[in-house]
Formats: structure tokens, sequence, C-alpha cells
């Protein structure tokens, strides 16, 4: 399949970060979200991580200038139609998920395919909302997009073979090292790092460290460019707490249960980075 022009549904952190590297992986760029506001910040921020590239001399002034002219804002998903490939970076939201594909399926051309980088909602709900299951399949991404490397494919029960290697084409093209997936919860990384942040987690509640040791164990003694607690806050305390539990609801198995101050910490809208205050405060920055 020969791809030209790329969708992406959902202009948030994820969204943004897919349409950024697909537009400066050299394809035509429509991303697509709710309100003209929503979308002027994920533009913004596109432009922001772009101009910040220019500056450590990761990418010319002229490099950065193609790559927004790639780029295309809309509000309406009938602006997607004559995409090839559509990834939806929507809430995780499986009914909002499905009325997004079924109107995809509508409107695109019928060779698109449609791809979720969902992380924990089951790709075969999503693809049988739609006339084309065959073509559905998961394109996971890891925060923040631009950087991270890999791209978990997903495979549904119902993705077929050619489907599969135009994912992995695809994501190599964006300079990604793809790998392939099960269609089941977490797929490969959450499901194995979800508990191991659940862990810390409850590690802080049992007041076994300080939150900043529990942190730098995991830097120093392992190697991780962040610890746990300060990842929580980058991925969001309320995106995990949604990923742990579709993962319990699925397996019942307490390696995935949310602790205490997790599901406190949610309710009280400390989510991290995003709010201001999540295991850190991050007011004054
Ligand atoms: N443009 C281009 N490159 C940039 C850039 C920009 N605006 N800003 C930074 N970079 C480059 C830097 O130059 C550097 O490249 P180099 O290694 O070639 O020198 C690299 O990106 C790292 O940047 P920094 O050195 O400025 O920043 P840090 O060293 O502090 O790293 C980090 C930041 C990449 C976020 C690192 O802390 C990290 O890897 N953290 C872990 C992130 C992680 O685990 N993500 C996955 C979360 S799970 C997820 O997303 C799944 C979901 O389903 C929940």
């Amino acid at each position: 399949m020969q791809v030209q022009q790329v969708g992406v549904v959902g202009c948030g952190l994820m969204g943004s970060g897919i349409a950024q590297v697909c537009a400066q992986s050299g394809y035509q760029v429509v991303v697509r979200e709710v309100n003209p506001d929503l979308l002027e910040r994920g533009l913004a921020r596109i432009d922001k991580f772009l101009t910040g590239g220019v500056e450590k001399g990761k990418l010319t002034a002229d490099e950065k200038r193609q790559a927004l002219a790639r780029l295309r804002g809309a509000t309406e998903l009938g602006e997607l139609k004559d995409c090839d490939i559509v990834i939806e970076a929507a809430t995780e939201n499986v009914d909002l998920k499905r009325e997004i594909f079924t109107t995809l399926d509508r409107l695109c051309k019928p060779h698109a395919l449609l791809a979720s980088n969902t992380s924990s909602i089951c790709i075969a709900e999503m693809a049988g909302a739609t006339k084309r299951p065959s073509q559905v399949l998961g394109m996971h991404f890891f925060n923040p997009v631009p950087i991270m490397k890999l791209v978990e494919v997903v495979r549904a029960l119902t993705t077929s073979d050619a489907t599969l290697a135009a994912g992995l084409e695809f994501a190599r093209s964006l300079g990604k090292t793809p790998i392939v997936a099960k269609d089941t919860p977490g797929f490969v990384v959450n499901l194995l790092l979800v508990p191991y942040l659940l862990n810390a987690v409850s590690a802080l509640e049992m007041g076994i460290a300080t939150k900043e040791d529990i942190d730098q164990g995991m830097v120093l003694g392992c190697g991780h460019p962040m610890g746990p607690l300060t990842l929580l806050d980058f991925v969001g305390i309320d995106t995990t707490y949604y990923i742990a539990n579709i993962l319990f609801d699925e397996f019942k198995d307490s390696r995935y249960a949310a602790p205490t101050l997790m599901k406190r910490m949610v309710l009280a809208g400390h989510h991290g980075r995003k709010t201001g205050r999540g295991f850190y405060d991050y007011t004054a920055k």
C-alpha cells in the first residue's frame, strides 16, 4: 500500500506527537480535533517541539517549515476522507472510539487502513464497528511520541496479514521500531509497566521510602531514565489508573489492582504534570 496522506484523530499529547512524526517523515497529514481551541493548542505543542528541535540542532529551520507545511488541522472527521491510513488517538472511551471508527469507515476510501493508538481498549471491538474489520489494527505509540522509538503494532483476531505488514512498514517509515503484539489488554509494554508503577505507589503508601528515594532507586539502581513516580506524573496518574482498571477487569489479578492512594489522587485531581500536581508539584514550573 502506498501511503501518501495520513489522518490523525485527536491532537492531544499523543495525537499531536503522532501527527508531528508523520509530517516530519514526509507524509501529508490532516489532524482533527473536536474544537478550534483544542486544535490550536495541539498545533502549538507541535510548533514548540519543532522549535526546541531546531534549537537543539536536531533539525533545520527549513525542515521545521516543511514539516509544518505538510500538516493541516481540521475540526471535522470528513476532512480525513482521502487519507490512506487514519490513526485514532482520541480519549480512551470505547463508545466514542466505536463511533469514530464507524464514521471513518463510512467516509474513507475502501483501501484505507484504520488504526487506533489505544493503550488498552480491545482493537477487535473497534474493528467490529466497521465493515472493514480486516483493515483495522492497533498502532500504539509512546510518550513523548517524537522521541520514543517504539510502536506496538497490534493484531486483532480480524486483522489480515496484509494489514499487519502494512502497519509494520508504516511504523518503520516513521523511523520507529515496531513490535507485534496480540490484542490483549496492555499489549506488551503496559502489561509489564503498569504493575511496576502500581508497586511504586504501594511502596510509597507503605512508607518503605520517600518518593524521591523510590525514584532515585530505579534511576540509579536500574538505569531507568525516570523513576516510577516521576513517570506516573509524566504519563498521567489518571491515565495509568484507567489502564490498570482495564487490566484488572480483564485478568482479575491483584497485580493490576490500583492502590488506594492512587485512586484518591485521581479523585482529588492530582493527575501529574498536566494538572500541575501529582506526586510532585509542578505549579512553580
Ligand atoms: N526535538 C528533537 N529532539 C529532542 C527535543 C526536541 N524538541 N527535545 C529533546 N530531544 C531529544 C534530545 O536531544 C535527546 O536526544 P539525544 O539522546 O540524541 O541527545 C533526547 O530527545 C532526550 O531529551 P533530553 O535529553 O532533553 O531529555 P531527557 O534526557 O530528560 O529525556 C525523556 C526525557 C525522553 C522523556 C526520558 O526521561 C525518558 O525516556 N523517560 C521515560 C519515558 C517513558 O517511559 N515513556 C513511555 C511511557 S508509557 C506510554 O507512553 C504508554 C502509554 O500507553 C501510557
